[in-house]
């Protein structure tokens, strides 16, 4: 260990005096906010708990089947904790956190980890178990793949939300070897944000919401939530599996401390969602235990199911916040049926357990009883993603087109925009240009932007010219919805602020850091002349055993009278000017945990033209293409093949095609090296 330790290395009197550093420091900061009008940044952290193993468990302790120990080898010193006897992916070893966390303080967490010699490689997890009224919830802070028998050093960053109990332990993803851990270092600092800045509701003309967790509503993350939102969507918390996890079980508490907050802050609430593909637990699509069939009996029981589902829903908000549309019940909208478009499929849509049991009338009949349940004045959206490709919007448009001639209450048509930097806005704004030709509303529903180009890019923090560029995109995508204001009824982004994106670590697709203070994606949307004036975001407290980590304030920004934007260009690869047939590829993917979609550009970049065209490459990650558009997409094992649509064949000299499709993946993404349009190869990038 390194010989200047901050703290003694004793557990018990160490948390105690961290904890008690960490609650003067949270008090002093209590009497700066009160005595400064607009103070942000952040205190310097305080660590708050130390664990090396060198005199004992240090608190810790077995979880479930497991055993701990002390070995006598560390990771830079003499001792480290021994897991054993695990059976159980999660048995392994916890230590309580009841005392040392408190919500709504973000900590860092460092540690080591490793496997006894000859154990071969786990994939390992560092998670925090919370139990709240009797319910546990389990959040994983990081999964570290392909742990061996090197030690292997781990940071995580993590906000808890409210908790009656909680214990941060390891266990591992499947694999039940032996496990040591050593040199835990745990620190945690409090973010106050800057309230003096433009709320971001000021900003843009059309009612601006954010999505949001319990964990967002506390300290300078509510203040934040606060000061630039007008409304809130629920990130998970009126989802069907969140509300009825077993049948006749309505479980309302998360959802209702998400609706209370938005009244005491005078903000509206748009639900989402009523009927999902996802999220939906099995029992709404079985009977006995057994999968439901398309007997008219089944259809009935899965009908009055989704009937009893939504009136559930609706009458628990009218009897606990009065009628919609008087001013004690903030809920104005709700997305009554999400991604039931699946544009692969002849007609269009998503062959979901729905549509097996049901087949198409299910979308009609979801807006019928929610019309019926909610009455007239919460809009009724139907929400869905990627709306703005081509291949899309078409179907997308056909079945909200028949279901308004068939008279079926539909108020509203969502666009989630999940995207990343660089996703056509053009597009966009022909789909918007599309449904305004109906007599719908529409709505952004989750809007983000990846900073990842695709899944070959991988970092804990986007480098500084690609958040210039993020904020560049954000500036235009929302001058572009600007122009289209009047047809919209809101504007909301997926999450407040980086590090709690859905996305995966890095892709920072909001707008505010994990530090809470503005991006250049905020003076996008805010103030565009300020873009190249925002200071790198707030590097994450880098939690190593042995140096007291420091975070350094944030400077204050100097507003630049004129900055030029600049965005940097993709690099060009020049074809090899002789070759008739050469063509160039850039291939961009939007990742999260088990799925992305991926956007494919392939230009010609040759002498003559194509008429029709073939484009194959390698999936080598054991990834699947679920759904294509704007090409027939079939896959082969790992190979790729997209031939072009009856309307794309044609590809003159210059010429470009953009096509896409979502995958699957279990993990890893790793992108197709090399491309090859009709067996000729393409340069990439
Ligand atoms: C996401 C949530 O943000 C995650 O926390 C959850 O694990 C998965 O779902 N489209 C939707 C949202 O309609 O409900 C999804 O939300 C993001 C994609």
């Amino acid at each position: 260990m390194p010989s200047a330790r901050p703290v003694p290395s004793a557990l018990r009197p160490v948390v105690a005096a961290a904890a008690a550093l960490v609650a003067l420091a949270l008090v002093a900061a209590g009497a700066l906010v009160s005595s400064l009008a607009t103070p942000a940044g952040a205190l310097s952290p305080a660590v708050v708990l130390t664990s090396d193993f060198e005199s004992g468990l240090d608190g810790w302790q077995a979880r479930g089947a497991a055993s701990v120990s002390t070995t006598a080898t560390g990771a830079r010193g003499a001792g480290s904790l021994l897991v054993q006897d695990r059976v159980d992916p999660w048995d392994g070893a916890l230590i309580p956190v009841t005392e040392i966390f408190e919500p709504g303080t973000t900590y860092t967490i460092g540690l080591w980890l490793r496997l006894p010699d000859g154990a071969g490689t786990a994939d390992l997890r560092v998670s925090v178990q919370r139990d709240l009224d009797g319910q546990p919830s389990y959040e994983t802070l990081t999964t570290v793949e392909g742990v061996s028998s090197q030690w292997r050093q781990v940071t995580a960053t993590y906000t808890p939300g409210l908790f009656d109990t909680a214990s941060l332990y390891v266990e591992s993803v499947s694999s039940p070897a032996d496990v040591m851990v050593d040199d835990v270092l745990v620190s945690g600092v409090r973010y106050t944000p800057d309230l003096s800045l433009t709320p971001v509701s000021d900003a843009v003309s059309v009612p601006f919401g954010i999505a949001v967790e319990p964990q967002d509503l506390l300290g300078g993350r509510g203040d934040l939530l606060a000061h630039h939102a007008e409304q809130i969507t629920p990130g998970n918390q009126m989802k069907p599996d969140a509300i009825q996890p077993t049948e006749g079980t309505f479980t309302f508490a998360a959802a209702d401390g998400l609706v209370d907050w938005a009244i005491e802050h005078d903000m509206r609430v748009y639900g989402h969602t009523l009927l999902w593909h996802q999220q939906t637990p099995d029992w709404f699509f079985q009977r006995d235990g057994a999968a439901l069939t398309t007997s008219a009996a089944d259809q009935a029981l899965l009908r009055e199911r989704l009937r009893t589902h939504i009136e559930a829903v609706a009458d628990h908000y009218r009897e606990t916040y009065g009628e919609y549309g008087t001013p004690g019940n903030p809920i104005f909208a709700f997305d009554v049926v999400n991604e039931v478009i699946d544009e692969s499929q002849p007609d269009g849509l998503r062959r979901s357990e729905w549509y097996r049991v049901l087949g198409p009338s299910y979308i009609a009949d979801a807006f019928r009883y929610a019309r019926a349940a909610f009455g007239p004045e919460v809009l009724l959206f139907i929400n869905d993603y990627n709306t703005e490709y081509p291949d899309k919007r078409a179907p997308y448009l056909r079945l909200v087109t028949d279901l308004l001639a068939q008279g079926v209450p539909v108020d509203g048509v969502g666009h989630q925009l999940h995207v990343e930097v660089g996703r056509s806005i053009p597009m966009v704004e022909d789909t918007i240009e599309a449904f305004e030709a109906l007599d719908v509303t529409q709505a952004v529903t989750e809007l983000d932007v990846s900073a990842y180009r695709d899944s070959g890019e991988s970092w804990t923090q986007p480098p500084a010219d690609r958040l210039l560029e993020q904020g560049y995109y954000y500036r235009d995508m929302l001058a572009m919805l600007e122009r289209h204001a009047s047809s919209f009824e809101s504007i909301t982004i997926w999450g407040l602020e980086d590090s709690r994106t859905w996305l995966r670590s890095g892709a920072a697709p909001l707008l505010f850091d994990g530090a809470l203070q503005a991006k250049p994606a905020y003076w996008g949307i805010v103030d565009p002349s300020r873009i190249g004036a925002t200071p790198t975001p707030t590097p994450s407290v880098t939690a190593t055993p042995g140096v007291t980590p420091t975070v350094t304030p944030t400077p204050s920004v100097t507003p630049t009278p004129s900055v030029t934007p600049t965005v940097t260009a993709t690099p060009s690869v020049t074809p090899t000017p002789a070759d008739p047939r050469a063509c160039r590829v850039a291939y961009t993917t939007n990742d999260w945990n088990t799925g992305f979609t991926a956007g494919v550009r392939v230009t010609n970049t040759g002498t003559s033209a194509l008429s029709g065209w073939t484009l194959t490459f390698s999936l080598d990650g054991g990834q699947r293409v679920t759904q294509g558009w704007s090409a027939s997409w079939t896959q082969s094992g790992a190979r790729v093949t997209a031939t072009n649509a009856a309307w794309n064949g044609s590809l003159a000299p210059g010429g470009s095609v953009d096509i896409g499709f979502n995958g699957s993946h279990t993990g890893s993404n790793p992108r197709p090296t090399s491309f090859a349009l009709g067996g000729v190869p393409c340069a990439v990038g």
